[in-house]
């Protein structure tokens, strides 16, 4: 089946950039992203593009160039639907915060909402691409509210997990290491559904790297491939502890594994522990499905991925609490760096917001820089947390535009996002600025120990024992 329209609901960090991928590549597909938030399509329409909802190197080049021609942003839902032959599902699937379930599985109103507004729409028969990251076997109950709901059109359902990365979404748009695509080729209809999709991709993916599956496969093979990257992540940052105790630096242990090729060398960088909107919501998802097959080891297995991931961030704030001679009530701590990791403006359970909030109990006063994170959206994760008075969060936490106005008269600075800059920065300028000793807790290892200790600052690098 040829496919000549396209809609995806959910104008996020996922349904932005993959939809106007594929409106670049597929000139002669009409491309609707509908989203039912009405400023984040106004944003996605800015006549300027510096203001897309969405900050990603490159995206607003592909908006520039699509938009207006065969990319829509629209808050029409249901005309979307009702236009397109094929219908990506690209919406938020949260951990659930009540009922069963709670803090641990996956949030499915969103995606039931939509099936149930696909359902009460569809004329024609339509294929529904699960895009979000879902549980397993999700498919089936979207299956059965099209079926149960509708107008008695056929509904194909596919499963096309994500796998992009933030801060560099386009390059892993344009050149993913593989596209997934699960659906029931034991029907002819189903065959159809898979195929139309694996046309759209290999306009600009070669056939070998577009892998079809089951459903079921699919949808697990997502949680899975987000669960080892994760792993990795906390078992490099399980042995950078080692590594302050020990002598050793965590850096070059990172080298000497990762040129083993069995185990590769990438995302073994220590840090102050990984955030992200999806790691911990997915592990714990896992966790959950494994639960509820009475699967405990299991679930205690992956679990212990998010224990040390906390332990991480916790380890951090406690030890610029010790190092400050156990207090810093009344301290100028500035963070540079506030995104969860860099060339993003997404905070979504950044490390910084829980090292922040840590040290803001300890009564520490904040100062923080990104460039790229908004004043309102670091007001809005510190608040939603829900430690203290909105007005005391206010008192002790400041925002700069400037990094050097953030470290002024600084006591300590905590470097929590490894954007670029930061490695270029005039220290010396800063230095002579900050309070004394001044310090430097490096969370992302990215200074010269040897220059910054010579400057005069006091220096601690995450993972290194020297
Ligand atoms: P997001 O919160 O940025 O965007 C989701 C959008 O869906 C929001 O704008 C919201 O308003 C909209 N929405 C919710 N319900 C709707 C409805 N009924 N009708 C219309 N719009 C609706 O989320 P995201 O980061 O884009 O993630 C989306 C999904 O993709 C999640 O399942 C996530 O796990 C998965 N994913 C995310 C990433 C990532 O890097 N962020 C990567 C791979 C997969
Ligand atoms: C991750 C996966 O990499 C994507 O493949 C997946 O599609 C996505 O989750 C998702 O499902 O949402 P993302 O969270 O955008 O992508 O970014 P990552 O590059 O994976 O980084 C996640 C966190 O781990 C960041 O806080 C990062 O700083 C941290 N990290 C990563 C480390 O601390 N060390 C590393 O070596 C690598």
């Amino acid at each position: 089946m040829n496919i000549k329209n396209i809609c995806c609901i959910g104008a996020g960090y996922v349904g932005g950039p993959t939809m106007a991928v594929i409106a670049k590549q597929c000139p002669n597909i009409k491309v609707t992203i509908v989203d039912i938030n009405e400023a984040r399509i106004a944003a996605w329409n800015s006549v300027n593009f510096d203001d897309l909802p969405v900050f990603e190197p490159g995206l607003a080049d592909i908006v520039k160039e699509t938009r207006g021609k065969n990319l829509f942003f629209s808050t029409d839902v249901d005309k979307a639907i009702d236009e397109a032959e094929m219908i990506f599902i690209s919406v938020n699937t949260p951990t659930k915060t009540y009922g069963k379930g709670k803090g641990m599985a996956a949030d499915l109103k969103y995606i039931e909402l939509c099936a149930r507004q696909i359902a009460k729409v569809a004329k024609q028969n339509k294929i529904v691409v699960e895009k979000s990251t879902l549980p397993v076997r999700t498919a089936s109950a979207i299956k059965s509210i099209l079926d149960e709901t509708g107008n008695g059109v056929q509904f194909q359902i596919l499963s096309n997990p994500e796998f992009l990365a933030e801060g560099t979404a386009v390059q892993d748009l344009l050149m993913p290491d593989r596209v997934l695509i699960g659906g029931d080729t034991s029907t002819k209809e189903g065959e159809i559904a898979v195929q139309s999709l694996v046309n759209i991709y290999s306009e600009w993916i070669p056939k070998k790297q577009i892998l079809t599956t089951n459903v079921w496969s699919s949808e697990l093979s997502k949680l899975t491939a987000n669960a080892f990257l994760a792993q990795r992540v906390s078992s490099i940052n399980a042995m950078s502890e080692i590594c302050e105790k020990t002598g050793a630096d965590v850096r070059e242990v990172s080298k000497a594994i990762g040129m083993d090729s069995r185990i590769g060398s990438k995302f073994l960088n220590a840090s102050v522990g990984f955030g992200g909107s999806c790691f911990q919501k997915d592990i714990l998802n896992l966790v959950y499905i494994a639960k509820s097959y009475g699967l405990n080891e299991v679930a205690d297995y992956w679990e212990q991925v998010i224990i040390m991931n906390e332990h991480q961030k916790n380890r951090f704030s406690d030890n610029i609490v010790s190092t400050l001679y156990n207090t810093v009530s009344g301290k100028k701590i500035t963070f540079l760096g506030w995104a969860f990791k860099k060339d993003t403006n997404d905070t979504r359970e950044s490390s910084a917001i829980k090292i922040a909030d840590n040290l803001l109990s300890e009564q520490a006063k904040i100062s923080v820089y990104d460039p790229k994170v908004t004043p309102s959206q670091i007001y809005s994760d510190i608040d939603y947390l829900g430690t203290r008075a909105y007005e005391d969060n206010k008192a002790l936490l400041t925002v700069s535009k400037d990094a050097y106005e953030a470290c002024n008269e600084s006591h300590a600075i905590a470097i929590l996002t490894e954007w670029d800059e930061f490695k270029n920065y005039d220290w010396n300028r800063i230095y002579k600025n900050m309070q004394k000793p001044a310090f430097i807790f490096d969370g992302r290892g990215i200074l010269d120990k040897n220059t910054i200790e010579s400057i005069g600052f006091t220096y601690y690098k995450i993972g290194s024992g020297n």
